[in-house]
């Protein structure tokens, strides 16, 4: 039975059994990757930024004899954002191939439809059966990045120590545990504005104006997602010439979330993007111990970034791709096949 769902209001058993058929999916699809924890996830799902809508289904199998609820064997959710909705499904692997993700994909992209939406957009990982669902569904990809994991444990702390002081004269290195500082939101969101060209193709969504950084924090952490900056301050100017960007999320709290790294253009050539990097990881040793493994996401293209990511001792894991489709296409190329 597939019904829409609210975070919100489910019973703690529906959110235990969901985070059951999440680690099921990925023991089976990304097995290096560390299993979800129950903590905050609950706010994760139900929690977006002010403007922004999720909207979810979930499947549940047959209640027991005794009543007690079918554990719930797929989801659905739409984060419905400018004129996008993204897009995540789950299948337990015991019951794949058997038509539920294409039926969950259905119910989400009819309601996109009737929302007055244009087009799908959901992430796809590279090397699992998600691949060749979506493109069975019509979907294209367009655009692909590299996810890179360092392992914190083969480190070698004194020479990161040494990097992280390698920045060029004129420039302060500075850690945020939270995010910045108030007196530095503006400048830190002209230093993204300056760079959005850089970042086309982006599902995840960004933050250039000061008030949608303020925003994107304040969802962050009531998503249980805890940000790590370090900022790299122009001490002439007061600019920020570069920021790094680390979020340990409480569901998955050994391995941290890479998000934007960015050296503003005329900074650039001054060893900053190597001296944030190699700062926040040591930071992030003290403030966060439990925390084994950081990934990255990268794309191909981005070779200045990629040596530096080398040089920390990160290893390319798979590829990370975007696919995207038209709501009216997909409807009717679903309800055609039905
Ligand atoms: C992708 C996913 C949702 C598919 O669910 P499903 O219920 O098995 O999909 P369906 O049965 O509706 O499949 C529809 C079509 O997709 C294609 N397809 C799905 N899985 C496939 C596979 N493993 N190999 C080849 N084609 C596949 C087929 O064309 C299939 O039609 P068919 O079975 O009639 O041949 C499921 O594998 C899943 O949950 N994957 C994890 C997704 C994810 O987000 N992971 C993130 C963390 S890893």
């Amino acid at each position: 039975m597939v019904r829409e769902w609210d975070p919100r209001t489910a019973s703690s058993a529906e959110i235990a059994s969901l985070l059951d058929t999440l680690n099921a999916v990925l023991a089976a699809d990304l097995p290096q990757d560390p299993p979800w924890r129950e903590s905050s996830l609950r706010e994760y799902l139900a929690e977006v930024m002010p403007g922004e809508r999720r909207i979810a289904w979930i499947a549940q199998g047959e209640p027991a004899a005794d009543g007690t609820p079918g554990a719930v064997l797929g989801q659905v959710h739409v984060l419905l954002l400018g004129n996008i909705g993204v897009l995540e499904v789950l299948v337990h692997p015991s019951v794949r191939r058997n038509g539920l993700g294409r039926d969950l994909v259905l119910r989400a992209a009819r309601r996109v439809y009737q929302e007055g939406f244009e087009s799908i957009g959901v992430e796809v990982v590279g090397d699992t059966p998600a691949v060749a669902f979506y493109e069975s569904l019509g979907f294209s990809r367009e655009y692909v990045e590299t996810r890179s994991v360092l392992d914190l444990s083969s480190v070698d702390w004194a020479e990161l120590a040494e990097m992280s002081t390698g920045v060029g004269a004129g420039y302060r290195i500075q850690f945020h545990p939270g995010g910045p500082p108030d007196e530095l939101i503006e400048a830190y969101a002209r230093a993204k504005a300056e760079t959005q060209d850089l970042e086309d193709g982006e599902l995840r969504p960004s933050s250039y104006d000061p008030q949608r950084l303020r925003d994107s924090l304040d969802c962050l952490h009531r998503r249980g997602m805890q940000p790590y900056i370090v900022l790299a301050l122009h001490q002439q100017t007061g600019a920020v010439a570069g920021l790094t960007e680390v979020v340990v999320p409480a569901q998955h709290p050994t391995r941290a979330d890479q998000y934007d790294t960015i050296v503003v253009q005329d900074h650039q050539g001054n060893g900053i993007d190597r001296a944030m990097k190699a700062r926040m990881l040591l930071e992030l040793r003290s403030a966060e111990p439990q925390l084994t493994e950081v990934q990255t996401w990268n794309a191909q293209a981005n070779e200045s970034m990629l040596k530096v990511n080398a040089e920390l001792g990160y290893r390319t894991d798979r590829d990370w791709c975007e696919y995207s489709i038209d709501v009216a296409e997909l409807v009717h190329r679903l309800d055609a096949t039905r």
